[in-house]
């Protein structure tokens, strides 16, 4: 074992502040209403740590820090700023090839320059333990980095979101991991740079391999794995940097992403290794929605939906992705505040994986100052839909679709579904007949006698149906 420079009191209790702050900030961004104050435990959090970092470094040129700070903050600053809610998926992956190139960075420095950083002898020699965490740190780094960029490349469209599949890939993947796991080991013996080298490149070419099989539909899980993979390289730089505020970070950044990824696992009814395997939800399956349109369905009209809402007790209002799309959500506050003024109740139902990332639905019915209180969740409010005079769903499809409950051959089968189709009437807006929800399968919905659709673009039609009930 190396010796590990003592720390200074104070400095192990800013990091320790700095952790607690980092604990708070998941906390709060639990639920919607405590999210802001998170996000602001989050960010005085990162302040304590990066000033303690600073203030206990020997730093050779603090300007040239703060210009990369201010300049990387700019840019970041632009970007959430501009970024459309319905891009976010893909911004977040784009943003974990950074942490994931930067742990790679790092690594390289280390082992380039270890004396510098406190993890070799005079000789040179890297001390074992440091080997093993720089391995380790780069390995994942770079993983995280080139899985990250196909599935930004793969959600912004500049690729298919068609799974990939090389002949052989089982054996490749397998036999590319062992060959990283075994040089990691070797390295403990042999310091040489091929050594290293090949680690880096390996890893780089492991996470291409591993996220070109998936298709588009598993893409936020998979960016939601990545998030956990740059939280476990974070942490085992942190080891080689000797810094508790990364290894703490690295490791609460590196548990809530897989568990999260579970949790959207659990909603899909997809077990986490079918999603690593790959294959599902590409382009091909979204394209077998067609022979739906020939049959006969009732189309209604914005006066219609007024008509039906108006004398309603219960509207459930079931968002979607589409609602994502169109920006509706701040029309349709306004159509919920005018029912609510007529007598109606209206409550809000969530699936937990509506629209295309966690939370989405949430933050953008927040964004229009929906109250919390009418928002549900899909367990609390399934049983309601039999109450319900009206379920009016926006712009949702695959999360309404019975087929999941009763079509084993489906691709979404066993997933849990809103039950709408047992409110009395059921209104669905979407642009066409012909086009599919994420999963591209067909929904029975559009075609029972219960069913009225409005085909339109869900901002449009619901601002006409704010018009109908003036
Ligand atoms: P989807 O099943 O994707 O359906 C979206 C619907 O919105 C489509 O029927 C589409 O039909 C309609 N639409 C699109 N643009 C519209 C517009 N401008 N105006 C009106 N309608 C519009 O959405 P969902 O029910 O929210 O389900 C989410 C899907 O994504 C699930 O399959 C889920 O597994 C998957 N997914 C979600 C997540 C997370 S974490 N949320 C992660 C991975 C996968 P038209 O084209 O005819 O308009």
């Amino acid at each position: 074992m190396h010796e590990v420079a003592a720390v200074p009191a104070w400095v192990a209790l800013a990091y320790l502040v700095a952790g607690v702050f980092f604990i708070l900030a998941l906390r709060g961004l639990s639920s919607p209403e405590s999210s802001r104050r998170g996000n602001r435990f989050g960010m005085a959090g990162m302040t304590i740590a990066v000033a303690t970092t600073l203030l206990t470094h020997e730093v050779v040129s603090l300007g040239e820090i703060l210009i990369a700070i201010a300049i990387g903050g700019g840019i970041g600053f632009v970007i959430a700023k501009r970024i459309a809610m319905t891009a976010m998926p893909q911004l977040v992956a784009a943003f974990h090839s950074l942490v994931g190139m930067a742990a790679v960075l790092v690594g390289a420095a280390a082992y380039l320059n270890p004396q510098a950083f406190g993890i070799a002898g005079v000789d040179g020699i890297i001390h074992q333990v440091s080997r093993i965490e720089m391995g380790l740190g780069v390995a994942i780094g770079a993983i995280t980095f080139s899985g990250s960029v196909i599935a930004f490349l793969k959600l912004n469209g500049n690729m298919s979101g068609k799974p990939i599949i090389l002949p052989a890939r089982h054996f490749i993947n397998f036999g590319t991991l062992a060959a990283i796991i075994g040089l990691i080991a070797y390295f403990l013996t042999d310091q040489d740079p091929w050594v290293f080298w090949t680690v880096t490149a390996l890893s780089f070419a492991i996470g291409f391999l591993l996220i070109i099989p998936i298709g588009g539909a598993d893409m936020p899980v998979v960016v939601s794995m990545l998030n956990s993979y740059s939280g476990w390289a974070a942490a085992a730089m942190g080891f080689t940097l000797q810094n508790t505020a990364m290894i703490i970070t690295g490791a609460l950044v590196g548990s809530s992403g897989a568990i999260l990824s579970y949790i959207m696992c659990r909603a899909m009814n997809r077990s986490f290794v079918s999603v690593i395997a790959g294959g599902f939800g590409g382009d091909a399956i979204a394209a077998n929605n067609g022979p739906a349109i020939d049959r006969p369905y009732k189309r209604g009209s914005a006066e219609d939906a007024a008509f039906l809402m108006k004398q309603a007790e219960q509207v459930i209002i079931v968002p979607g992705y589409g609602m994502a799309v169109a920006q509706a959500q701040h029309a349709l506050r306004e159509m919920g505040d005018m029912l609510k003024e007529a007598g109606v109740t209206v409550k809000y139902a969530i699936h937990p994986v509506a629209g295309r990332m966690p939370g989405h639905m949430n933050v953008l019915l927040a964004e229009a100052n929906v109250p919390y209180d009418e928002v549900y969740e899909l367990e609390d409010i399934n049983s309601e839909f039999a109450r319900s005079d009206v379920a009016f769903v926006i712009g949702a499809n695959d999360v309404t679709n019975p087929a999941a409950k009763t079509d084993k051959t489906s691709p979404i089968y066993g997933m849990p579904v809103l039950d709408v189709e047992k409110a009395k009437t059921v209104l669905f807006i979407k642009r066409s007949m012909g086009g599919a929800g994420y999963a591209g399968v067909e929904n029975e919905l559009f075609f029972r006698d219960n069913t009225m659709m409005l085909l339109a673009d869900a901002k449009k039609m619901v601002e006409d149906i704010v018009k109908n009930l003036g």
